[in-house]
């Protein structure tokens, strides 16, 4: 499948990687084509990558992965082009993280609202499907990286059944998420995007970042 990645951080190289490692075509993207940290990552992952700005990328995809700064994701989704998202699955990873009064980051939206639910206010026609947000990115396309004893559990939240479904099958089962909750409609990543906080103080309290969350039922 042709795959864009949005974001040139940990997250988009090494989700990237892992695409291009199952046989995908992926294009980075970013604010400026010809981006040194796109252009690295291609140079590491041959002829099946390939980089370009945001709107490029987005174009080529026929599914988008966002793993852009998440309060710069609605400007890089902007960037992209509303006609460039359109029917099409947007895996969304980013976090509502403000680091504007130091460590620990606060939420920029929570409670009431969510990160996720903003793109899909934004992009009414795209299907986006939040997911792998609670976890360091290592974790994300290896999910025994945590432990070799235990697994964590992966949630979905979206509108789109389909869409969480397609999430699920072609790329969280190959990854090692053997336990996915859906939990329900977009407005379902409140909850997801709130784990973030206990994330940050078990990685601060552990000094390991290679964890995940297990719901034992
Ligand atoms: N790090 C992890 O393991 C982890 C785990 C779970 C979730 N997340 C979430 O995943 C996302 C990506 O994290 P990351 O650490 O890989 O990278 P990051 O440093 O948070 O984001 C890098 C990307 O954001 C883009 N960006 C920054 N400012 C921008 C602006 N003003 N307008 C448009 N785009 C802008 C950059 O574009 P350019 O390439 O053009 O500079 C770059 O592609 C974040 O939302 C983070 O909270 C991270």
């Amino acid at each position: 499948m042709k795959i864009a990645v949005l974001g040139t951080g940990m997250v988009g190289k090494t989700i990237g990687s892992a695409l291009i490692k199952a046989g995908h075509e992926v294009r980075m993207g970013s604010r400026t084509r010809g981006n040194e940290k796109a252009l690295q990552w291609v140079a590491d992952n041959g002829a099946q990558a390939s980089e370009g700005a945001f709107a490029d990328a987005a174009a080529f995809g026929d599914l988008v992965f966002v793993a852009t700064k998440g309060d710069a994701t609605l400007d890089a989704l902007r960037a992209a082009g509303a006609a460039n998202l359109e029917g099409k699955v947007l895996v969304d990873i980013s976090n509502p993280l403000d680091f504007s009064k130091g460590m620990p980051p606060s939420l920029f939206v929570c409670n009431t609202d969510s990160l996720g639910e903003q793109i899909q206010a934004a992009f009414p026609a795209a299907k986006v499907v939040k997911t792998l947000n609670i976890v360091n990115c290592e974790v994300m396309v290896d999910a025994g990286r945590s432990s070799a004893q235990a697994r964590g559990t992966m949630f979905v939240s979206g509108n789109d059944p389909a869409a969480k479904k397609l999430v699920t099958e072609l790329f969280l089962k190959p990854w090692g998420w053997d336990d996915v909750i859906d939990l329900g409609d977009i407005t379902t990543a409140r909850g997801t995007e709130m784990m973030l906080p206990v994330w940050v103080r078990t990685w601060a309290a552990t000094g390991n970042g290679h964890f995940a969350f297990k719901v034992v039922r």
